[in-house]
């Protein structure tokens, strides 16, 4: 779906995530969302954040599976994920703290594998996510896997393009400040989610939505997988989709 206001767009989106969680309410089961970071979701936090303070929309219900979050990083610091999060949605609305889980970039590596088991686990727990929001990297990654990332690939701890990293260099004040690994859910969780709405706007995304969207389904540009998923979205604004 391609609009020309990106601001209308994530209104959108955030509508439809608020109308998943007051059924989920209703239902009185809880609604299993997994979140991403980066600039492209940004608004639709704050669209959320608005109908929470003006419109009484209630997280009491929520829970929360963020993508991924660079390792090593600890919470404190503004480049967290975690940090992020907190920032853009979770300090401005009435969600559980210990409904909010995000990958753990504090562990230590010989505790990393575990983390990541239970990660799975504890989605799985809920049986899966219901909504699962994306963005897209200029590799073609959703989360943090990278191009080579397998289908069945689950949560776990990878190494960072040096496209990847460039793209965050101005953020961290510099490419030598920019993690080398992250841990991130896997393309085979993601895939598993019932709905998937992925955000790209602008013209530098423009060439990675056209192999997306239009090249064979390949690990070497792993958003390809979602051409198989009977349920996703992909929302635009006219620059993102003016190469297709
Ligand atoms: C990071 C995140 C991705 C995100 C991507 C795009 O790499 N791990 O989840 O989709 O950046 O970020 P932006 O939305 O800022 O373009």
């Amino acid at each position: 779906v391609v609009f020309d206001d990106s601001n209308i767009a994530s209104a959108i989106v955030a509508a439809e995530i608020a109308a998943l969680i007051r059924k989920k309410q209703e239902e009185n089961t809880p609604c299993v969302l997994g979140l991403a970071t980066g600039s492209s979701p940004i608004k639709v936090y704050e669209e959320l954040v608005r109908l929470h303070k003006e419109e009484g929309l209630s997280f009491e219900n929520v829970v929360t599976f963020n993508l991924d979050e660079y390792y090593p990083m600890t919470k404190q610091n503004v480049q967290s994920y975690h940090y992020f999060m907190h920032e853009y949605l979770f300090n401005h609305v009435d969600i559980k703290p210990e409904n909010v889980n995000i990958p753990q970039g504090d562990l230590d590596a010989d505790d990393v594998l575990d983390f990541c088991v239970a990660y799975e686990e504890k989605i799985k727990s809920y049986g899966g996510l219901d909504f699962q929001l994306l963005g897209i990297g200029r590799t073609g990654h959703i989360g943090f896997n990278e191009p080579g990332s397998h289908y069945n690939s689950r949560t776990r701890l990878i190494t960072l393009d040096h496209l990847t990293r460039s793209d965050a260099s101005s953020s961290f004040l510099g490419l030598e400040n920019v993690p080398k690994k992250a841990i991130t859910m896997g393309v085979r969780t993601v895939m598993e989610a019932k709905r998937i709405v992925l955000l790209a706007w602008g013209q530098n995304k423009a060439d990675i939505v056209k192999q997306t969207i239009e090249d064979e389904i390949d690990s070497s540009v792993p958003a390809t997988y979602l051409q198989q998923h009977h349920n996703a979205t992909f929302v635009l604004n006219d620059e993102a989709a003016s190469e297709l």
